[in-house]
């Protein structure tokens, strides 16, 4: 059985106040949950850490650096994340490659630097609109799961979560259809890659506009392993239901 996870990213958003949506989330918690994991602002990770407590509520970060210290004024490696208590860290979100030109070589770099400090990486992958328009989707995956994936890529060290660029905060998700097929080729890909003993056992999470509302109908794909939450992971009343329908799938 694939362990199931449904992890939220709360982008740049949130200051020490919004801690009190994690706390709100504790109490909502469904008996059997599933893993759940809270990506904060970086700032937040150490008091998320301390408010997560012994819930079982996983606190990540949302990017890392690929060196492990140095002169890279601003920002934060993977030692450092690990150092606030947090165990996983996303990379390679489509934002960031868009905004700050991440490439997949980056990516794969910034997972092995999670690996190495003990995290487990969120490797994000996904087509763009245009991509999607002209039924490029499924090469632009093998592209990215070819250069973002390290060698080393296990189940332990490393969740997959596939975010179409054109469904991320715009309220447009795939068929249950389309999800479907994304997945199970995503899942086709890392089997001949790592071996049915590793592909088979990697979580793959659906990302983009993943809601209370439609969030156990995504589930019901089998290679869908949980969600990556943006908008609706903010407000512990909006993710503690999506949280509720992974336990129930
Ligand atoms: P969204 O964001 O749920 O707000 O669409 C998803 C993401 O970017 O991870």
């Amino acid at each position: 059985m694939r362990r199931k996870l449904a992890a939220g990213n709360w982008k740049m958003n949130g200051t020490a106040a919004n801690l009190a949506e994690l706390e709100a989330l504790k109490s909502l918690m469904p008996v059997d949950a599933p893993d759940v994991l809270i990506c904060p602002p970086a700032p937040l990770l150490f008091r998320a850490h301390e408010v997560a407590g012994d819930t079982g509520i996983q606190i990540g970060a949302q990017d890392c650096h690929n060196h492990e210290s140095g002169a890279f004024t601003g920002d934060i490696s993977a030692t450092m994340i690990a150092d606030t208590g947090a165990t996983h860290v996303i990379v390679g979100h489509s934002e960031r490659r868009e905004a700050y030109e991440e490439h997949d070589s980056d990516i794969r770099k910034k997972a092995k630097a999670a690996w190495a400090a003990g995290l487990t990486a969120v490797i994000c992958i996904g087509e763009s609109g245009d991509d999607h328009e002209a039924n490029n989707t499924l090469e632009i995956i093998a592209g990215q799961l070819a250069g973002s994936l390290p060698d080393a890529t296990s189940a332990t060290n490393t969740v997959i979560a596939y975010e179409p660029i054109w469904a991320i905060g715009t309220g447009k998700v795939p068929t249950l259809e389309q999800i479907v097929q994304v997945h199970d080729f995503i899942r086709a890909k890392i089997i001949t890659r790592f071996g049915a003993e590793i592909g088979d056992m990697i979580p793959l999470l659906y990302g983009g506009s993943v809601k209370p509302d439609n969030a156990a109908t995504i589930f019901e794909a089998e290679n869908v392993d949980g969600a990556l939450v943006g908008g609706a992971s903010l407000k512990a009343a909006d993710f503690a239901p999506i949280i509720e329908a992974l336990a129930a799938s």
